[in-house]
């Protein structure tokens, strides 16, 4: 391989680093209202360095939450037969569309973290901040590789749109209105979208399927009021005790979630898939250990590690505010209890059925003496990604030079929300090329993106592009 552009992001990795710690320094939050300047500071950032390494029309796009970035740079059309630059692969060219998000998750329980989450450490090799990996490192291993092509070469192999969102940990409601709206900024062949994982470190991995979901709040209202419990307490309703009957109806001691038709759309992997998962290089003993940190693993039974956290439907309780949560003891029986559920979805089912059934069965079994209020607060659909086209092909060869060993296709039991749209509204298929790894801490205490990983994404990310290009 000889790639001027490579030589390049080589020559260059140790400001490629300051820069992006520079990013990670702003906690752009995106779900605590407190950080909404925040997350406008990072677009802002990132407007300028797309501006700077020669993207053209680089621009916030407002939505009604935290503005998207774009930026553009579509010369790569010679006119077929008369070659703009001399060679001779002038001709159409596809366009690439870069998605990735500059949002990050909340940083809680901060004392866990062995150095602060938004002032970036380089560790064993690791760098550890909040975003590292998930997914601002990701998006700064996109524009590092935009940049070295048009430094190295003064133009891009193929199109290139860019849309980062600032939303994506929340839902992503903006970007899908705009992608739902066909916008001329979205015109382009295929998404790169740099926000999975390598199954395995020094593994090149393609994902080609992420779940769903639906995030939900549980109200449960009891008497009008707080009240004293031991003037009340044998004769007041409490709605943490019915909220615990409640989501113990949800899911039973085996997995199984209890929603009358929740599994009845799902579709099954294929028996071929399922070989290839068989393949893969899992140790269920290290992944529990390592990994998880738990005695045992739970979920139901006949299914893998992979097949539950791939291709089977889960519920889960994230948290149950409210009450009395001080230092010591209060006598109270609370007016009103919450829980945090959500649901991940795999293909075959929709959010709005999903959530049709859950709220029906959660009204029905409601106990006695509350009211039980269910409110949706963000969704997404499932997705699969077809694999039999150029840009995945180019994408394997790509990866196969930089890290010297053949693509694995995998699914992740994360989600992306805007990923199904592009294929619905844009008829784009995605190449999920991501470059974290499956201890990286995200969402969790002590993040990190290995370094090694930003250094390959960005030789992967420019010989992809080359190798679309070609
Ligand atoms: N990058 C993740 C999704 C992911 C994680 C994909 C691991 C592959 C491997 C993304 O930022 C994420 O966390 N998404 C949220 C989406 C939700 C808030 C709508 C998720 O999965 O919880
Ligand atoms: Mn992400
Ligand atoms: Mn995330």
């Amino acid at each position: 391989m000889s790639s001027l552009a490579v030589s390049y992001a080589r020559q260059n990795h140790p400001r490629f680093l300051k820069e992006l710690k520079a990013l990670l320094r702003i906690p752009s939050i995106s779900t605590l209202p407190e950080n909404k300047e925040d997350c406008r500071r990072a677009a802002e950032l990132l407007v300028a360095e797309l501006t700077r390494i020669g993207m053209e029309h680089a621009r916030l796009i407002e939505t009604d939450g935290n503005p998207m970035v774009y930026a553009d740079w579509l010369h790569a059309d010679g006119k077929p037969g008369v070659p703009a630059d001399g060679s001779s692969s002038a001709g159409w060219k596809p366009t690439a569309l870069f998605y990735g998000h500059y949002d990050v998750q909340p940083v809680d329980p901060l004392d866990e973290w062995l150095s602060p989450p938004f002032e970036p450490m380089e560790r064993d090799g690791n760098l550890y901040a909040r975003g590292s990996a998930d997914d601002k490192g990701q998006v700064w291993a996109q524009i590092k590789g935009l940049e070295s092509l048009l430094a190295a070469n003064g133009k891009l192999p193929v199109n290139v749109r860019a849309i980062f969102e600032g939303e994506e940990e929340v839902g992503g409601e903006g970007i899908a209105e705009f992608v739902a709206s066909k916008p001329p900024e979205l015109k382009a062949d295929f998404a790169l979208v740099s926000d999975t994982e390598l199954f395995a470190p020094g593994l090149p991995t393609l994902c080609v399927g992420l779940r769903g979901m639906i995030y939900t709040e549980l109200e449960v209202r009891g008497a009008k009021t707080d009240l004293h419990s031991g003037m009340y307490g044998g004769a007041a309703p409490n709605p943490f005790m019915a909220l615990a009957q409640l989501l113990a109806r949800l899911k039973d001691e085996d997995g199984h979630i209890l929603i009358p038709g929740f599994y009845d759309d799902i579709i099954p992997p294929s028996p071929e898939e399922l070989t290839a998962w068989h393949s893969l290089p899992f140790d269920e003993e290290h992944y529990r250990i390592a990994e998880v940190g738990s005695r045992t693993l739970v979920g139901e039974a006949g299914y893998s590690v992979l097949e539950r956290t791939w291709a089977r439907p889960t519920l889960d309780v994230h948290g149950i505010p409210g009450g009395f949560i001080g230092a010591g003891a209060k006598t109270v029986i609370p007016a009103k209890a919450l829980a945090k559920v959500s649901m991940r979805l795999v293909p075959g089912m929709t959010p709005a059925k999903a959530f049709a059934l859950y709220k029906a069965y959660v009204e029905k079994i409601a106990p006695a003496g509350v009211d039980v209020e269910v409110r949706l607060i963000h969704s997404g659909d499932p997705c699969l990604i077809p694999v039999d086209n150029p840009y995945v092909r180019a994408a394997t060869r790509a990866l196969r030079e930089v890290w010297g060993k053949d693509t694995v296709f995998i699914r992740s039991g994360g989600s992306i929300p805007i990923v199904g749209d592009f294929d619905r509204y844009l008829g784009m298929p995605s190449v999920m090329m991501g470059f974290g790894l499956p201890d990286d801490n995200i969402h969790a205490p002590n993040e990190k993106f290995h370094l090694k990983n930003f250094e390959l994404g960005i030789e992967s990310i420019i010989r992809f592009l080359e190798e679309v290009g070609h």
